[in-house]
């Protein structure tokens, strides 16, 4: 072997030596040149990604995005997709921005020096999806003395939110189910309860909860819709009625949902020829005999039906002395079903209040004029009395009355003046 070929391999060996340091040399600043730091941000907001650089000398600077396209090559936009600004490029600092962030913009973005593609710095962008205000689905609607299905539903959060029922300020536990849709989540939460006429127009609400809205909650109000058969009373008149007085009935009818139209009519008759109909009331004026019967008020939803009553009686027109108007006007407010008038009778307990009043006031007066007419009397008897015996006392002992007056004071001056008298 000869000493030329000799030092040739050690040169080799040595410029190989050589440049292998210098790449573990340059691995070595690089992993102390370049930082990443993870940026999470809202979906449509704007994430900034910034690479540091330490002993920068000049190299070109590669940014890449998680599909490993380039995005800047030193500075220099490369792809085209305007969301991505280069905001900053110092030898310390490199620092771009993508902005209305998508789920889809998610994963690992390089820094890395053109020179050295075999080690780079990723940043991972984390998108965070708050869901927006739940829905609320009917499953099964709400019938009296049924059970209501509802799903509160939030299709799209990252990560999942949080769904409660709430009735009260109390949490009604229900089932929670999760299910993906590629980066983002769809959760629903199921509740049954059973239902009665007074939960109609219940509040409930379904909260949705996430890390990303603080704390804070969007919230779906939701009332309950109850659906029962309707009730329906006949408001009755008050008092008799006579042959000319008018009468309006009046149909007070419930139910979900309200009966739109309620049926009048007569049982085994038809309904008076001027008899009228408005809204929910009937209306006959002057009325007759011919008016007597059953009269029906009917209405109906598709959650049944229901009918009330009501049994008129026209009574004849004996007493003219008697105002035939002042028992023809109905009084709603007082709910007593069927009147069970008595003819004659019920006029006179209807007026008899008056008359009674006048008898007991004169009562009254006669006895306190006869109680004053006693007290009277008696005070005249004994006044004559006393003065008849002081005259006869004075008479024996004139000097021991007066005496008697004085010691005693007021309570005897009355018998002193009586005395002098
Ligand atoms: C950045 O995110 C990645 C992936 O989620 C993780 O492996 C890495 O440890 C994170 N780095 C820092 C500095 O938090
Ligand atoms: C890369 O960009 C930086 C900053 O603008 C510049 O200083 C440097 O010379 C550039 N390098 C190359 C190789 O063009
Ligand atoms: C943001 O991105 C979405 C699709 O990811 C798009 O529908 C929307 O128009 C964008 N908004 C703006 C302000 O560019
Ligand atoms: C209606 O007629 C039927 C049979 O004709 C009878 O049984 C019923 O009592 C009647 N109802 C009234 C309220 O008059
Ligand atoms: C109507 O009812 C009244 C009271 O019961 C009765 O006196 C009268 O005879 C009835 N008239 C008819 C036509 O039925
Ligand atoms: C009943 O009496 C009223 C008032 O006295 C009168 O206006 C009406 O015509 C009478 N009706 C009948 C049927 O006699």
């Amino acid at each position: 072997m000869r000493p030329g070929q000799r030092s040739l391999r050690f040169t080799r060996s040595l410029s190989a030596l050589v440049l292998q340091s210098t790449i573990l040399l340059s691995l070595c600043s690089w992993g102390q040149a370049v930082q990443a730091e993870n940026v999470t941000v809202l979906e449509g907001g704007t994430a900034q990604i910034s690479c540091r650089l330490q002993n920068y000398d000049g190299s070109i600077v590669v940014i890449q995005n998680p599909r490993r396209q380039t995005l800047f090559f030193n500075g220099t936009r490369a792809l085209k997709d305007d969301r991505f600004q280069m905001v900053l490029f110092t030898p310390r600092l490199v620092r771009i921005t993508l902005s209305n962030v998508s789920v889809s913009d998610e994963g690992g973005y390089f820094c890395q020096l053109y020179t050295d593609d075999t080690h780079h710095q990723v940043a991972t962008l984390s998108v965070v999806v708050p869901p927006e205000v739940p829905s609320v689905e009917v499953k099964t609607e709400a019938v009296e003395g049924g059970e209501v299905e509802l799903t509160c539903l939030s299709p799209r959060s990252k990560p999942p939110a949080t769904l409660r029922w709430v009735r009260d300020r109390r949490e009604i536990p229900g089932v929670v189910s999760q299910q993906e849709n590629g980066k983002t989540v769809s959760v629903s939460n199921t509740i049954r309860l059973p239902v009665e006429r007074k939960d109609n127009g219940a509040a409930l609400s379904c909260e949705a909860s996430h890390p990303a809205l603080v704390g804070q909650k969007r919230v779906r109000h939701y009332r309950l819709d109850v659906h029962f058969a309707p009730t329906v009373r006949i408001i009755p008149p008050q008092g008799i009625l006579r042959e000319g007085d008018s009468l309006s009935l009046t149909c007070s009818v419930t139910g979900n949902p309200l009966p739109r139209n309620i049926q009048w009519s007569r049982v085994n008759d038809t309904l008076p020829e001027r008899a009228e109909i408005s809204g929910n009331t009937l209306v006959m004026s002057r009325l007759s005999q011919s008016h007597n019967g059953t009269y029906l008020c009917q209405a109906h939803n598709n959650y049944g039906r229901a009918a009330d009553h009501y049994m008129l009686l026209v009574y004849e027109n004996v007493s003219v002395s008697v105002t035939p108007s002042s028992t023809s006007s109905p009084t709603p407010s007082s709910p007593s079903l069927e009147p069970e008038p008595r003819d004659p009778g019920a006029v006179v307990e209807t007026h008899s209040a008056v008359p009674y009043a006048v008898i007991g006031g004169v009562l009254a007066l006669l006895v306190f004029t006869i109680i004053c007419v006693l007290i009277v009397t008696i005070w005249c008897s004994v006044r004559q009395k006393g003065s008849y015996l002081t005259h006869e006392a004075s008479g024996l002992d004139e000097h021991g009355e007066v005496q008697e007056a004085f010691l005693n004071g007021n309570d005897t001056s009355q018998g002193k003046k009586e005395y002098l008298l």
